[in-house]
């Protein structure tokens, strides 16, 4: 069975697949009507959301199924203290797929362990949000018209912005990509994508302190909101809550062919005299989440009885009792989840879950 954890648990081809089903539903809408008829989909949103949750909700029924669930947890058993992987074993009884959105990291890959159904992961607290990641990569593909070959800056919150986390791999495996880290000190990119992607996968990066010095140079700009809700530090996030703004002035300094990204929502970092430029994508990125998460309900569920299309190979994880994940938000420091890690490059020790380096 597949799941969709990490944007690595589909392969470049799938992942191409995916992408070329979307841009034919766009082409032929009319085809995909009622290819989910009698299925449902379950969204299981434990943390808050507008786009993702109704463009799952919204592609569901454009495939003509059904959709149940719950969008505060507060309405749910959870409340009364069920976990994640009773919630899941308790909704594969009346779902066909899952996507589930939770502020812990690693809940969902947890879920996946009792789950009899595919799940997604809608997003994990600050670390993956691979459906974005599909929109972002049709977005790409649909603005510029090719993936490979680009010059994309990301800027803002690079440390918490899951969307960045999640891009950055995908884009680890095509073609002659070039990244730029746009971000103040305290935003930075987090070691694990830098030493275990970027590095590991060969693909050029480099961090640069004003977005003016890149513009020039930019195929796609890819701007991010100050993740508040992340923050452990109040006076942090004061400090650098505005720390990058997209003017009207600063795209003048950009190529005519190029792409502004924005996962949404948006705060203060994209002011509205840029909405009307041609290049500002954001808004058009929303439609085609809703598209690529179709795309993906009907691929993961003809994928699912298909071995050719099980998880990825995965490395054995190292048990080891004397060693604790070292982030508040893992599961494994709020449920009973295994201590299980992974080995990174130079045999650093990764929580199996959330990627924190332990050891
Ligand atoms: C993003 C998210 O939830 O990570 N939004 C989205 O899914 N479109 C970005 C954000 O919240 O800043």
């Amino acid at each position: 069975m597949k799941h969709l954890i990490d944007p690595m648990d589909l392969s470049k081809q799938e992942t191409d697949e995916i992408i070329s089903l979307a841009q034919d539903i766009i082409a032929h809408r009319e085809r995909y009507q009622g290819s989910m008829s009698h299925r449902k989909l379950a969204t299981l949103f434990y943390e808050p959301s507008t786009r993702t949750r109704l463009s799952f909700t919204s592609a569901m029924m454009e495939l003509g199924g059904n959709v149940l669930g719950f969008s505060d947890a507060r309405n749910s058993s959870v409340s009364k203290g069920e976990t994640v992987q009773d919630t899941v074993r308790v909704v594969g009884c009346f779902a066909d797929v899952i996507a589930m959105r939770h502020s812990i990291e690693g809940a969902q890959l947890y879920a996946t362990e009792v789950s009899r159904v595919p799940i997604i992961n809608a997003g994990d607290g600050s670390h993956s949000h691979p459906t974005q990641t599909l929109t972002d990569l049709l977005t790409i593909q649909r603005e510029l018209g090719r993936i490979d070959g680009i010059t994309i800056g990301f800027c803002g919150d690079l440390r918490f912005g899951r969307t960045v986390h999640s891009l950055i791999k995908a884009l680890s495996r095509y073609k002659d990509i070039k990244v730029i880290l746009i971000a103040p000190q305290e935003l930075k990119l987090p070691d694990y994508i830098k030493r275990d992607v970027c590095e590991r996968t060969g693909i050029p990066y480099r961090e640069v302190e004003t977005m003016e010095e890149v513009m020039p140079e930019l195929d796609v700009l890819y701007m991010t909101r100050v993740q508040k809700e992340r923050f452990l530090d109040e006076d942090e996030f004061d400090r650098v809550k505005d720390s990058f703004v997209l003017d009207a002035a600063r795209m003048s300094l950009a190529k005519k062919k190029m792409a502004v990204l924005h996962p949404l929502p948006r705060v203060n970092e994209i002011l509205t005299e840029v909405d009307a430029d041609p290049r500002a994508a954001y808004f058009r990125q929303v439609e085609n989440g809703k598209f690529v998460r179709e795309a993906l309900i009907v691929k993961l569920h003809e994928w699912k009885d298909d071995p050719e299309h099980g998880m990825p190979a995965q490395e054995e994880p190292v048990y080891d009792d004397t060693l604790r994940c070292v982030n508040p938000k893992c599961i494994c420091n709020n449920e009973h989840a295994p201590h299980k890690f992974r080995r990174g490059e130079d045999d650093v020790l990764r929580c199996w879950y959330c990627d924190s380096k332990v050891r």
